[in-house]
C-alpha cells in the first residue's frame, strides 16, 4: 500500500514513451528510479533497503504501472555502492523480473531511433536526461556542418545532430563495444556507416593530434564521465576537462557543447573550466523529468568560441 501510494504521488508520464517515470530523488524517495523503454520498465536501485525489499517493490511497480500500460517486462539494476569495483560490469547487469527477457529494444529519443540494451551496462545506450539539451541544440545546426562528438558513447548526439542538418560527425571513444552500438544506431537512422567517423581512442590523444594537423570542427561535444580508467588510459575531470578544452579552443570553428554530470562539481567549478574568452550561449541542468531543483547533476552548457 505504501509503495502505490508513493508511486502513485511521483510518476509522470515519458515523453515519447522513453523517460523517467519515477524520480524517487525528486519525491522524497531516494534510492529508487524507474524508467520506461517503450512497454518495458527499468528499475534500478541505489539503496540497500530497498533493494532488500524488492519483491514488494516490484510486485507494486507492476501493479500500478498494468494500469497504465501492458507491461511487457520489468528488470531491475543493482546501483548500490560497492565495495568490490571488479564485479561491476556483472554486478550492473539488469535481472528479468517479469515478461518477456528479449534485451534489445528500439526507442524513440529526440526523433532518433536508438537501440537499448537492458542487460549490460550501467545505463542500456542512452542518456534521456539529455533529452531537453539536445533539443535545444537543433536551433544551431543549420549553421554547422562538421561535429566533433568526444566521449561519444552511442553516439546519440551524433545520430540527432546528423538527422537535423549537420553533415558529418567524427565519434571518438575508447570502447569498441559502444562504437559498434553506435554504428547500429547509425543504420538503424538509415546514415551512412564511414568506418572512419568512429574512432578508438582516448579524447584527450585524439584532440591533441586534431591540434597537431589543424583539424577543425563547428562544434564539438565534450561530455566525459567524472573519472575512467582502463589499462591504457586514465581521465579525470580534476585534472583533464580544463587541459581538454583548452585543446578545443584550438580544434572548435565556433561551437562548444561541455557538460559534467556529477554532483560533486558545483555550477561555479563547471562555469570556471571553461576559457574566459568563451561566450555562454545558454546552459542546462537535467531534462525535467529526471531534474531536482535542490541539487541538479548536470551543468551543461552551449560556448562560442571568439
Ligand atoms: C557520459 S558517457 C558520454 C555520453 C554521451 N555524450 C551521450 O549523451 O550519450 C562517457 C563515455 O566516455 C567514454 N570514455 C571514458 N574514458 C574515455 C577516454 N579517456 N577517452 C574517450 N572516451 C572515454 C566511455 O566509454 C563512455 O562511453
Amino acid at each position: 500500500m505504501e509503495y502505490l501510494a508513493i508511486l502513485k504521488s511521483a510518476y509522470r508520464p515519458a515523453i515519447d514513451n522513453c523517460g523517467r517515470v519515477f524520480n524517487g530523488n525528486r519525491f522524497s524517495y531516494p534510492g529508487l528510479t524507474i524508467d520506461r523503454y517503450n512497454n518495458t520498465l527499468l528499475v534500478q536501485f541505489f539503496d540497500k533497503d530497498c533493494l532488500d525489499n524488492r519483491d514488494k517493490v516490484c510486485d507494486s511497480i507492476l501493479q500500478f504501472f498494468s494500469n497504465i500500460f501492458e507491461v511487457d517486462a520489468l528488470w531491475y539494476k543493482d546501483r548500490t555502492i560497492l565495495k568490490d569495483v571488479k564485479m561491476i560490469s556483472k554486478i550492473r547487469e539488469s535481472v528479468l523480473y517479469y515478461g518477456n527477457n528479449e534485451r534489445f529494444a528500439e526507442v524513440k529519443h529526440n526523433g532518433c531511433v536508438v537501440e537499448v540494451d537492458f542487460v549490460s551496462g550501467q545505463n542500456p545506450g542512452i542518456f534521456a536526461d539529455m533529452r531537453e539539451v539536445r533539443d535545444r541544440l537543433s536551433s544551431y545546426y543549420f549553421e554547422v556542418d562538421s561535429m566533433l562528438n568526444l566521449f561519444c558513447y552511442t553516439s546519440v548526439f551524433s545520430v540527432h545532430a546528423l538527422l537535423n542538418g549537420v553533415k558529418n560527425a567524427v565519434n571518438v571513444d575508447t570502447s569498441k563495444q559502444v562504437l559498434e552500438r553506435s554504428r547500429i544506431n547509425y543504420r538503424k537512422n538509415s546514415l551512412g556507416v564511414d568506418n572512419r567517423d568512429f574512432i578508438h581512442n582516448d579524447s584527450g590523444l585524439y584532440l591533441k593530434k586534431l591540434v597537431k594537423y589543424d583539424r577543425k570542427f563547428d562544434i564539438v561535444i565534450y561530455d566525459p564521465p567524472t573519472f575512467s580508467r582502463n589499462k591504457k588510459f586514465y581521465f579525470s575531470v580534476k585534472n583533464d576537462y580544463k587541459k581538454q578544452l583548452n585543446l578545443i579552443s584550438q580544434v572548435s570553428n565556433r561551437y562548444v557543447l561541455s557538460a559534467i554530470n556529477s554532483y560533486s562539481v558545483s555550477r561555479q567549478e563547471y562555469l570556471d573550466y571553461h576559457p574566459k574568452n568563451w561566450e555562454m550561449l545558454f546552459f542546462m541542468n537535467e531534462a525535467s523529468d529526471f531534474y531536482d531543483s535542490s541539487d541538479p547533476y548536470l551543468k551543461c552548457a552551449l560556448w562560442q568560441i571568439s
